[in-house]
Formats: C-alpha cells, sequence, structure tokens
C-alpha cells in the first residue's frame, strides 16, 4: 500500500489545472446504459473511482476505453444486470446503473452499499423513486432486485434533496413513459451537468437547478458527446492549500461561479481571491481568521470541503465553529488532525476548532477522500515530516494530486511500503 511523506512547512505558488468532476463523471457514464450506443465523455479525470465505475460497466457487458481524459463507453448491448457488492462497496455511486437499466431493460440487481465511515449513509430515497415510478423492489441477500414493465413518468417527492437519488430518478425518468416531476430535487451543479447531457440525447428536461424537475421520459436515447464539468471540491481544496500554506495560487480551468459559499469562507478567512469565468487566483493571508461555517445542500457550503477548511481553521488565529447538517458523523478527521496538535473540540455533529500557533508533523491515516486531503493541507503547514497512509482514498477523487501538489511548491513523495 502506498504512502506519502509531506515535509513542511511549505508555501504554495504557481498554476494547477483543476479537473474535471468526479461527481458529475460518474452520472454521466451511467447515463450512457440508457443510449444503446457509443458514447464519448471528454475532459473525464483518471481517478480510481473512474475506474470502478468502468469495472461495474464491465461487469454488465459494455466497454469502455479512457485516453487522455476521452472516455468512450459503448452500450450497445448489455450481457448483464447485475453491480455485484465487490464494486458497489468499493463506490457507493455504482448504485447509478440501477435507475438507467431498470429503465432500459426492465430489471436490476445491485448490492445495497451498507453504511460508510460517516454514517449509515441510506438509499431509501432512490427505492422510494423506482418504486413511484412503477418498479417492484425486493431486498435479497443484500442485494436490491428491482424489475418493471415499461417505467411510468410520475410525481416524485425527495424527503431531503439527495444528489444521487435526483440522479437516479433523472436517469430513469428519461426512458419512463410520460412526463415525470421531481420535487425538492438536488440543485447541486452536477445535477444540470447531468441534464444538459439528456438534454443533448434528446430528452426534454427543465428546472434542473431548481427544487422542481420536469423530465419526458422518451421511448430512446440517442448516444452523446459531453465534456465533463471541472471539479469545485478539487478547486476548493487547492484554494484551501493557497490559504493554508500563506501561498499565491492560481486555478486554472474552474468554475468560480459554482463556488460562491466556498469563496465566501476563504475571502472571510482573510484570503484575496480574484476571479474571471474560468480562473481563481487565491493569496493566503499572514494570519487566517477564523470562521463559522455551517454545511448544506447547494448553494450553501459544501460538505465535500469540510475537512478542508478544518484543517485551515486548525490554524487560525481564534475559535470557529463546524456545524455538519448533510452527514452528522463526518468526522473521522478530527482525531487525525488532533494528531498534527490540533485543538478540536466536538459534540454531536458541531466542532470547535480553537486555532494553534503551529501544527507538527505526524504519521495520520486517510479515511476517506475529502478527509485525506485535509490531512495533507495540514501536513503542509506542519513542521517535520508527515507520513499519510491508505492514500487509496485520495487516488479515488484526486487526479495526480502529488505531482500537482509538488508543481505549486509541496515537498511530497509516495513510498510504497
Ligand atoms: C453525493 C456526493 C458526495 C457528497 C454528497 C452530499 C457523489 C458521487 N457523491 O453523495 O460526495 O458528499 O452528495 O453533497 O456525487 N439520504 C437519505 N436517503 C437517501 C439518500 C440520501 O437519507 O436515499 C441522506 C444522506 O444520508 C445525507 C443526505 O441525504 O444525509 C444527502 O445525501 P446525498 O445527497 O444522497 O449524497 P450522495 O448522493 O450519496
Amino acid at each position: 500500500m502506498d504512502s506519502f511523506i509531506i515535509r513542511g512547512p511549505s508555501r504554495l505558488e504557481g498554476s494547477v489545472r483543476i479537473s474535471g468532476a468526479k461527481n458529475a463523471m460518474l452520472p454521466l457514464m451511467a447515463a450512457t446504459i440508457l443510449t444503446g450506443g457509443q458514447c464519448i465523455l471528454d475532459n473525464v479525470p483518471d481517478l480510481r473511482d473512474t475506474r470502478t465505475m468502468m469495472k461495474v460497466l464491465e461487469t454488465l457487458g459494455i466497454p469502455s476505453s479512457l485516453e487522455d481524459g476521452v472516455l468512450s463507453i459503448d452500450a450497445a448491448s448489455v450481457t448483464s444486470f447485475e453491480a455485484p457488492y465487490d464494486l458497489v462497496r468499493t463506490m457507493r455511486a455504482s448504485i447509478y446503473v440501477l435507475g438507467p437499466l431498470l429503465a432500459r431493460f426492465g430489471k436490476a440487481r445491485v448490492s445495497m452499499p451498507g453504511g460508510c465511515a460517516w454514517g449509515p449513509r441510506p438509499i431509501d430515497q432512490h427505492l422510494k423513486g423506482m418504486m413511484t415510478l412503477g418498479a417492484k423492489i425486493r431486498i435479497d441477500h443484500g442485494y436490491i432486485d428491482a424489475q418493471a414493465d415499461r417505467l411510468k413518468g410520475a410525481e416524485v417527492i425527495l424527503t431531503m434533496p439527495s444528489v444521487g437519488a435526483t440522479v437516479n430518478i433523472m436517469l430513469a425518468a428519461s426512458l419512463a413513459d410520460g412526463e415525470t416531476v421531481l420535487e425538492n430535487a438536488a440543485r447541486e451543479p452536477e445535477i444540470s451537468a447531468l441534464a444538459g447531457a439528456l438534454r443533448s440525447a434528446g430528452v426534454e428536461i427543465e428546472g434542473d437547478g431548481t427544487s422542481t424537475i420536469h423530465i419526458q421520459g422518451r421511448d430512446s436515447i440517442e448516444p452523446f458527446r459531453h465534456a465533463v464539468i471541472p471539479d469545485r471540491i478539487e478547486a476548493g481544496t487547492y484554494a484551501a492549500a493557497a490559504l493554508i500554506t500563506g501561498g499565491d495560487v492560481t486555478l486554472e480551468n474552474c468554475r468560480p461561479d459554482q463556488m460562491h459559499s466556498v469563496i465566501d469562507k476563504l475571502e472571510a478567512c482573510g484570503a484575496e481571491v480574484t476571479v474571471t469565468d474560468d480562473t481563481m487566483r487565491v493569496v493566503g493571508p499572514k494570519k487566517i481568521a477564523p470562521v463559522d461555517i455551517d454545511t448544506g445542500y447547494y448553494p450553501s457550503f459544501p460538505t465535500d470541503m469540510q475537512a478542508q477548511m478544518m484543517a485551515v481553521l486548525c490554524i487560525a488565529d481564534g475559535a470557529s465553529t463546524i456545524v455538519e447538517h448533510v452527514y452528522p458523523d463526518r468526522f473521522t478527521h478530527v482525531p487525525e488532525l488532533r494528531r498534527f496538535g490540533a485543538k478540536i473540540t466536538l459534540d454531536g455533529h458541531v466542532a470547535v476548532v480553537s486555532g494553534v500557533k503551529k501544527l507538527e508533523g505526524a504519521p495520520v491515516m486517510a479515511t476517506d477522500i475529502r478527509a485525506s486531503s485535509a490531512l495533507l493541507l495540514a501536513a503542509m503547514v506542519a513542521e517535520g515530516e508527515t507520513k499519510v497512509l491508505r492514500i487509496y482514498h485520495i487516488e479515488r477523487g484526486y487526479e495526480d494530486i502529488e505531482n500537482k501538489l509538488r508543481a505549486l511548491g509541496a515537498d511530497i513523495t509516495r513510498v510504497t511500503d
């Protein structure tokens, strides 16, 4: 297993190109199942999760190849309708194949994802959506066994604006008979990105980006070619890296218009942020000001940036409060950050971070994608050497992170234990 060794403190300076968004790409990969043809995705990041989704498609009989950011997927024929436990347990978003398989073939068998490091993470809203569109669902030996004749458009009201459930229902509704109205839908940019791809494939969709999405189902869907939007979480992570190291970093190929809540907090911490349509320059302050953060659904502050901002606030000039509203248990990075000397108290879903003058390098363990990037941020300002174990979590969501950080001036090397 590989680890990263980081020697700090360092100051990041220069430009970094932001990759395509993992969370926009995975729904697009699943959407190809609807088409029965050859689809192409551009600006695809080569991530562990990309490779996992390619394997999921391959087990269904759908070959794909990725070269230089171009992913070709040939969904002409499907030979299996099952997403197995071994793949789903490594990547929950494998459940995105449920909606399209059910809509196109009337059957799907997908392993239940189970809990994760941040708590139970139920999928009841996905299942409710499929059932409202007419599917019969049975849980069988840890698998979701779904059957349907032609799905029928319907009104689906989500209990909470789940990104995953919105994706799965949009995919299923695209091949359903008639109109689906999805209420309390997720408003994340990744949902609008999926809607854009489906529209280019001939599906009539309105209201994406708002809480009510209308989808007119079709009898068939054209193969499509679509570019993946830039990753706003990867961008936010490099912005946080500039902030924590008091650096000067320009993010290229990003979408500042999709990052308002993060930019607000960077500025509240004292960073100077300058944006164009597709770049963002972040200059870190000498002293980081404490800020309070409440995570929430888009356009609120993303839970996927909570761990990185916590790392930043560990060296702020005062105390900050972070309230995690989306995943109340998403704090596996807290004990690891404490190993650097951070002062954090945790009470339920509320963390209070009291800034300390300096952090010290330590051996730490990555626990999930964003928690791991928070550890890298802390390591870059900590004095001395840090070893980050289990970096496969980072590789799930950050393309080429060690080279990108090294090019900005970080002292980071990969070692194989
Ligand atoms: C997606 C993102 C993940 C991000 C999360 C929240 C992908 C691949 N992953 O995850 O990076 O952290 O959005 O922005 O895009 N819930 C239920 N029942 C359900 C579904 C969700 O109770 O059926 C709850 C969850 O436990 C959570 C909240 O709804 O509290 C939001 O979850 P959801 O938006 O579905 O997250 P994911 O789509 O899994």
